[in-house]
């Protein structure tokens, strides 16, 4: 595909490049292109992957009634001028490794498609999800040298999506009359909060026993491993990449989401110069404001022992 890319293809909107063509990579084109969001490129280093899966979707269309282009390829002057660039790229987990076990070999990937990404499409919004979540993060900001607004991971929609799950499965109920958020990092020190999810308003501390409540975020916290122990091969890639294109709705369609994200935080929860999971408010702009909710002593512990968890990741990082 040449750089001829827009006049020819482009008919929406917003266009939202996803680096990476494989499972989450590919279920959030399907989603973000099944909701009109924009026209969608799906790029990857794998020459024919991308194309394959961006063609197939696209084959779906006249079944499923959306009109947005939807291209692969492996050439990122393709990619010119998105609104949003999701990063999938790297390579997921497998049983018994932990997120942190990707460091330096998805460090590597991450640093390589970043330089590209910011070459193309100078102003875009950065959405990270390769893992380890928060220290890649980290890496997108050092090597795209972009504000703090324009560049986040998703990790929190996913692990409340989880949480939101499990207490709807415990009490019965509708998931949609289940909020709430997860905060820290996206691994084993993850910080649910459940005096903040209610049903309705109602808090679900009124509707659950605190051991009810301590088993669903302990799930929680191992929800990644529970489905990679399952697949034996890869890892979630539905409920990611629905979580994905929820902050990149917010975005395109400027909501106003208040949303959990991987943010840079510089004071914020008392934590500075690392990208800890937090609520923030999700528009047109990127991250428009970072979100401070009061927390219990034993809350804000556990929030600082993520971000020390993540500190240590930064420090093992590869030279970038
Ligand atoms: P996958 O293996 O199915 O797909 C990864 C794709 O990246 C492959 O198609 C591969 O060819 C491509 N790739 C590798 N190097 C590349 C490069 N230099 N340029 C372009 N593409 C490249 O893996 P999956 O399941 O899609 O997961 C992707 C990443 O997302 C993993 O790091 C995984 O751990 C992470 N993840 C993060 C989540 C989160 O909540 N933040 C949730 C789920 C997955
Ligand atoms: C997950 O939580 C692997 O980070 C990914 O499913």
């Amino acid at each position: 595909m040449s750089s001829s890319y827009e006049k020819e293809y482009q008919r929406l909107a917003a266009k939202i490049t996803i680096v990476g063509a494989g499972n989450v990579g590919a279920t959030t084109a399907h989603w973000a292109a099944a909701k009109e969001l924009g026209d969608v490129v799906l790029i990857d280093i794998v020459e024919g992957l991308p194309q394959g899966k961006a063609l197939d979707l696209a084959e779906s269309s006249p079944i499923e009634g959306f009109d947005c282009s939807v291209i692969g390829t492996n050439d990122y002057a393709d990619t010119a001028n998105s609104d949003v660039v999701v990063v999938t790229a790297g390579v997921p987990r497998r049983p018994g490794m932990s997120r942190d076990d990707l460091l330096s070999t998805n460090a590597k990937i991450v640093g390589t498609v970043v330089s590209n990404l910011v070459k193309y499409s100078p102003n875009a919004y950065m959405i990270v999800v390769s893992n380890p979540l928060d220290a890649m993060v980290y890496v997108a900001k050092q090597v795209s040298g972009w504000p703090k607004h324009r560049v986040f991971g998703m990790a929190g929609v996913l692990d409340s999506a989880r949480f939101r799950y499990f207490v709807a499965q415990e009490l019965g109920v509708s998931v949609e009359d289940v909020h709430g958020f997860v905060m820290g990092g996206h691994g084993d020190t993850m910080v649910p909060v459940p005096r903040y999810a209610t049903v309705t308003g109602i808090p679900i501390t009124q509707l659950l026993s605190e051991a009810q409540i301590a088993r669903l975020v302990q799930r929680t916290r191992d929800g990644g491993a529970e489905i990679v122990n399952l697949l034996k091969q890869g890892s979630a890639f539905y409920a990611p990449g629905a979580s994905i294109v929820q902050m990149v709705e917010a975005i395109v369609k400027n909501k106003k989401r208040i949303l959990p994200a991987a943010a840079y935080l510089e004071g914020e929860y008392g934590i500075r110069g690392v990208y800890v999971g937090v609520p923030v408010l999700l528009g047109a702009g990127g991250i428009e404001k970072i979100i401070e909710v009061e927390l219990t002593p034993d809350e804000q512990a556990a929030l600082h022992q993520s971000a020390a968890a993540v500190e240590e990741l930064i420090q093992a990082l590869p030279p970038l």
